[in-house]
């Protein structure tokens, strides 16, 4: 395996009852490379990411991060081998503070080393946490907000919160599902800035249906149809691909995309 490639996937196929939702996919993305996947609804983006991060196991295929086969190694444990993940629907504790979120998130980064003993919540008010947490609150700008409910955050805010739960945990790799879905222009161009620190200094994969937004930030595209990655390359390429103005955008070959 080429020794820059930190995600591959191998004929990875996952199926419920009959229905084929990613079907024998090989896919790579190097070091810190930016990568997204775009793609009809339905099409096995989110199953897709499931299967990277552990949520799913496939019926055929492998995984393999940084040159490890984790086909079969549950989320957890890929967390602490440096691999998180943000939700479509936003995936956060509602019924806590913002500050809890984030102090979890790192600690559950953490679990997997030796920590003193006492409740999670005890552990989460240590100083060093507190330290920690509370750098993060104020990068994210989410710092007047720490003991807010999160039940109680606006769409936008819930975001950045989710974004900042894996920014905490400092993981090599970041998977994110649709993080502008439901947003506004001004927040999806927050969540553009804050995304803008990560490029090239983390690997990224980010599923999204707002292409124009979306190529701002990838170096590279991947259109997945029916279960399949049918093109990946640079943006224009791939947008511009035969296979994808015929299956994705449903155009004939004089006719112009409209992004
Ligand atoms: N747990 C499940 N059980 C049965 N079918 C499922 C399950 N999860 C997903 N599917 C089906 O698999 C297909 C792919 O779903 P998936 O959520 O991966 O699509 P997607 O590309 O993320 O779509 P969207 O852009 O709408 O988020 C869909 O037809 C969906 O109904
Ligand atoms: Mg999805």
């Amino acid at each position: 395996m080429d020794a820059r490639c930190v995600v591959k996937t191998v004929g990875v196929t996952k199926v419920f009852g009959d229905f084929v939702a990613v079907n024998s996919v090989d896919f790579e993305v190097n070091d810190r490379e930016a990568v997204g996947i775009i793609g009809p609804n339905g099409a096995g983006k989110t199953t897709f990411l499931n299967l990277l991060s552990g949520l799913y196991m496939p019926e055929e295929g492998s995984v393999f991060f940084k040159g490890r086969d984790v086909t079969r190694v549950p989320p957890q444990k890929r967390i602490e081998m440096g691999m998180m993940r943000t939700f479509q629907l936003v995936h956060v504790f509602d019924n806590i503070s913002v500050y809890d979120n984030l102090a979890l998130s790192y600690y559950r980064k953490l679990e997997g080393r030796a920590f003193p003993p006492g409740s999670v919540f005890t552990r989460l008010f240590r100083k060093d946490i507190e330290k920690i947490v509370g750098d993060v609150l104020e990068l994210f700008e989410l710092d007047k907000r720490s003991t807010q409910i999160v039940s109680n955050l606006p769409l936008g805010s819930k975001k950045r919160m989710e974004l900042a739960m894996a920014h905490i945990a400092d993981p090599e790799v970041i998977l994110l599902d649709e993080p502008f879905a439901g947003l506004g222009d001004i927040e999806i161009d927050e969540i553009l800035g804050i995304l803008t620190h990560y490029i090239h200094k983390k690997t990224i994969i980010i599923v999204e249906h707002k292409i124009t937004k979306l190529t701002q930030i990838v170096d590279k595209l991947a259109v997945m149809c029916d279960g399949a990655i049918i093109a990946c390359g640079g943006c224009e390429e791939t947008l511009n691909d035969p296979e994808v103005r015929k299956s994705y955008w449903k155009v004939s070959e004089d006719e112009q995309v409209c992004l």
